[in-house]
């Protein structure tokens, strides 16, 4: 099926009540049974039937098939926030004295959630390349967890590789797709068995939402509805799925303004002498730019740019040197905005990520390629006079 078909339309061919184009916003915490017999039954199925809140809700549900649609998978689930996501899809997997193996780099809350989970005696491993995978799986080894492209260094990952030697080793894999969205990349038709979205960024698109999806076979996706969903209790509400299918309507025209405007930034960054590198995958100078273009369908607008510095007041008068570009942690959304993990990153973590001092995080919004471009050259003039 076509996804601007699934963005838009998916599950709503009939005209809700008096011709409403939006669906309803189901505001109920509970739905109620003809007989206490006929509630029985539903409370069995509690992961597809309307019991309470907490479980199921249609206008979530309506959010689920749209996402579900779009990432091929049977099934989809959303959780209130992406972390909710990532939290209750890995403790599905794992049980005490199993390992997972984390593959490059990933979001900081996802490690420190894989270290939270070390007091239920379940280990984790940081691989940086795949070549030290087979040194790195132990007999207890369930998960394969990544990202494509990873955070914060945009190097891309081999998907239909990394995956076939995740089955071969009778590992599940899971990955974080939230940086390319649904519609830019579809890790469940190159072999990843669980897919994760952060909702809060592109999806939703509007700074206005916190949100997570997992999408993945019936078999995977029900025990996490029944049990990490409903006990955890990081359910989504009925208003953030709306503004979810909202965000899903106009997501393919605001990914094409995204990757022109980033991809033409981008362009820009990289041959500014103030600049070291500049970290984006639809770049020709990136070192997995064949590679992204073969598993991709298109590019975000969420990069990193190396300042050529060692300093970090010098990247601090960058960023305040920004008229345009918003300070601010997060990404997706329709603002531009900039944050410098040197900046705000425990000096460890920093060192040990191999995270440099100059680099800064862009997330090219909707404003005018050459208006970013005016604001980040005035910025750049700060930083050559400095060095
Ligand atoms: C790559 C990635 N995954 C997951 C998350 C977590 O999502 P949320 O903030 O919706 O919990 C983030 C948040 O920044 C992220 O950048």
């Amino acid at each position: 099926m076509n996804d601007d078909w699934i963005c838009g339309r998916l599950g709503e061919d009939e005209p809700w009540a008096l011709g409403a184009v939006n669906p309803p916003v189901f505001e109920n915490s509970l739905f109620t049974f003809e007989t206490a017999g006929d509630l029985a039954e539903a409370i069995k199925d509690e992961d597809e039937r309307y019991v309470y809140w907490r479980g199921t809700n249609p206008t979530v549900d309506l959010a689920q098939r749209k996402l579900a649609a779009l990432e091929r998978a049977e099934r989809a689930k959303c959780f209130g926030s992406g972390m909710g996501a990532i939290s209750a899809t890995v403790s599905s997997l794992v049980s005490g004295g199993d390992h997972v193996l984390v593959l490059g780099a990933i979001y900081g809350p996802t490690t420190q959630f894989l270290r939270y989970l070390e007091k239920f005696g379940v280990t984790h491993t940081h691989v940086g390349d795949p070549a030290g995978l087979d040194s790195a799986i132990r007999a207890n080894t369930r998960v394969l967890y990544f990202e494509s492209p990873s955070y914060m260094s945009y190097r891309v990952v081999d998907i239909p590789a990394v995956t076939a030697w995740a089955s071969g080793n009778g590992l599940v894999s899971v990955m974080d797709n939230t940086w390319s969205t649904p519609l830019f990349q579809k890790p469940l038709t190159m072999g990843v068995d669980l897919v994760i979205h952060s909702l809060s960024k592109y999806v939703g698109g509007h700074s206005d939402l916190v949100g997570g999806v997992v999408a993945g076979s019936a078999e995977l996706i029900r025990p996490i509805a029944l049990t990490e969903y409903q006990l955890y209790g990081a359910a989504m509400s009925p208003h953030d799925a709306a503004k979810v299918i909202k965000g899903l309507r106009t997501l393919p025209v605001r990914m094409a303004a995204h990757q022109e405007r980033g991809l033409a930034v981008a362009a820009f960054l990289d041959r500014h002498e103030a600049v070291r590198a500049v970290h984006h995958p639809g770049l020709a100078s990136h070192p997995d730019h064949e590679l992204a273009r073969r598993q991709m369908a298109g590019f975000s607008s969420v990069f990193g740019l190396e300042l050529d510095t060692d300093e970090r007041q010098v990247v601090a008068a960058f960023l305040d040197g920004l008229k345009v570009f918003r300070i601010g942690v997060s990404w997706g959304g329709f603002e531009s905005l900039v944050a410098a993990p040197a900046l705000t990153t425990e000096e460890s973590v920093r060192v040990t990520m191999g995270i440099p001092v100059g680099l800064v995080r862009l997330s090219v919004g909707l404003e005018p390629a050459d208006t970013l471009v005016e604001d980040l050259a005035l910025a750049l003039e700060g930083v050559v006079r400095l060095a």
